[in-house]
């Protein structure tokens, strides 16, 4: 069956026709830049071209960087928040012509892709996903079930909110070395994970993902096996996909 799948994200809009068996991208991706401010109207928009790009006119799942229940939006962290209470279901597929349209958290699109597809296949237990980004998003597993919207990107580490320290986007804005930002950042923020749910396994997704070579082997002291993320950029347009495709 195939589905189709798009992840909004702070800097990019993307989308593209998802084969379920399979769990990959049937075509090329299309992407448009997030507008600034990232309304839910510029927003919406922005999915309609994407969706309207391929011609199509299926069932459609749709990653948010925020909390989402049902459809509706929670909170909004790193997107405009006159998205907060907005029913982004119904806005976008008021805009698609009335397509059935599934609304999901980012991370949690990233993390049932990879535990199907990807880094996560087959593993039971605890199994937590980060992905380090803009923000920090999160998706936690127990024997393969996600428990959702759990946000642990804005646990409080040393009186910070822990995305403001350790996502990419603080290693860019604070200018950080690979060794400073895998050392004491993104370690400690592990830690303070590890500490509160004993995983068996991290998987570390985001666009950063592609370069864990360059940072993962410095992170020392976790006990969790901690793996790169094998969908890296597309995991969230997989799982938008799988989670349209289940309803
Ligand atoms: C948001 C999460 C989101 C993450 C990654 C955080 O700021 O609160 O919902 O998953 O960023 O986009």
């Amino acid at each position: 069956m195939n589905v189709f799948g798009v992840d909004i994200g702070g800097s990019g809009i993307k989308g593209a026709p998802v084969d379920l068996e399979r769990g990959a991208l049937t075509e090329e991706r299309h992407k448009v830049l997030t507008p600034q401010p990232a309304t839910p109207d510029g927003v919406a928009g922005c999915v309609a071209e994407v969706v309207e790009h391929f011609g199509w006119t299926g069932p459609v799942g749709v990653t948010f960087p925020g909390v989402v229940t049902g459809s509706t939006i929670r909170t909004a962290a790193n997107v405009d928040k006159s998205w907060i209470g907005v029913d982004a279901g119904t806005l976008i597929g008021a805009r698609l012509g009335g397509l059935p349209v599934t609304v999901l958290n980012d991370a949690d699109a990233a993390g049932i892709a990879e535990m199907t597809f990807g880094a996560g296949r087959g593993r039971k237990g605890t199994v937590i996903m980060l992905t380090l980004g803009t923000g920090i998003g999160s998706a936690v597993f127990v024997d393969g079930r996600l428990v959702p919207n759990t946000e642990l990107g804005h646990l409080e580490l040393k009186g910070h909110d822990a995305e403001t320290r350790a996502s990419t986007k603080a290693k860019e804005d604070e200018d950080l070395s690979w060794h400073h930002w895998a050392t004491r950042r993104v370690r400690k923020y592990l830690a303070h994970v590890e500490m509160l749910f004993s995983p068996e396994l991290f998987i570390i997704g985001g666009g950063v993902s592609r370069k864990a070579d360059k940072f993962l082997p410095l992170i020392e002291g976790i006990r969790a096996e901690i793996v790169p993320a094998e969908l890296q950029n597309n995991a969230g347009i997989v799982g938008a996909g799988m989670a349209a495709g289940s309803e």
